[in-house]
């Protein structure tokens, strides 16, 4: 049986003759969650922006179900049923709450009730429709965005570094929403900086280096392990250990 989401071997960058991935192979399997974790400039955006067509592997391939994806543009992969948040700008910030949430919409006369099946997701959107997004906090900022790459019912949720810049609180709330959004019935592969509290609520994570996979495992698996510890989590603290810890 193959897996949900595959990428093997995967090498690709932004020019030709410069690969930032030097052949990467990580998979999800349909439920699971997945944690990309690694430092700054790993190539861990660049993963994830390849596996949604954004850039065109050089080598490699990407296959969800079986079906090749390299090649194939956002749009497409987009229909075939993985949904994207990226890093930076994921909302248009001129547009209100609903208006973004319209845009992500694939079939207009099921949007009415996606986007009220969003509201109860997050009600804190629900009770601001009409506010722009760009006056919206991060944290709301982000679970519109999330709430966006939702609204066609991907199989698969990518998302990179939904945590990054939220306060203590914040990033509560948006793990516990991406944990609920995996209940549903969602596969979730996700790029954090909060490798410590992504990874304990994951099934299997990858530290990505370099623009290669190091280390994978489970998610427990890893943070156990003493090489990553060192290497990438900022040395031997616990497990459930409470601030926000990043691995540089
Ligand atoms: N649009 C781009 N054009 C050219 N090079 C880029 C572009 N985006 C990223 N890079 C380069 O690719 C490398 C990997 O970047 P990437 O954004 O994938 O890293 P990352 O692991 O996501 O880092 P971070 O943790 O800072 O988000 C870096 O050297 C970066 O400078
Ligand atoms: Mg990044």
């Amino acid at each position: 049986m193959s897996a949900l989401l595959e990428t093997d071997g995967v090498v690709a960058g932004y020019v030709p003759d410069v690969p930032i991935l030097n052949g990467v192979s990580i998979h999800a399997e349909a439920g699971e969650i997945v944690t990309i974790v690694g430092p700054n400039g790993a190539g861990k955006s660049t993963l994830v922006k390849t596996i949604f067509g954004l850039l065109r592997p050089h080598r490699g391939s990407v296959r969800l179900d079986g079906a090749e994806l390299a090649g194939r543009r956002p749009h497409e992969i987009a229909r075939c049923g993985l949904g994207y948040v990226p890093q930076r700008d994921n909302v248009f910030a001129n547009l209100t709450v609903r208006e973004n949430l319209e845009l992500g919409s694939f079939d207009r006369r099921a949007t009415a009730e996606l986007i009220e099946r969003m509201y109860e997701l997050f009600p804190r959107l629900g009770e601001r429709p009409r506010q722009r997004a760009g006056s919206m906090s991060g944290g709301e900022r982000q679970m519109v965005a999330m709430a966006r790459a939702l609204m066609p019912e991907p199989r698969i949720l990518l998302v990179d570094e939904p945590s990054a810049g939220l306060s203590p609180a914040f990033v509560d709330v948006i793990f516990g929403k991406l944990r609920e959004i995996n209940e549903r019935g969602v596969t979730i592969v996700m790029v954090e900086q909060n490798a410590r509290r992504a990874l304990a609520m994951s099934h299997r994570g990858y530290v990505l280096d370099l623009g290669v996979n190091r280390f994978t495992g489970t998610g427990h698996e890893l943070l156990d392990d003493p090489r990553v510890a060192e290497l990438y989590l900022g040395g031997t603290a616990r497990v459930d250990a409470p601030a926000a810890i990043s691995e540089k």
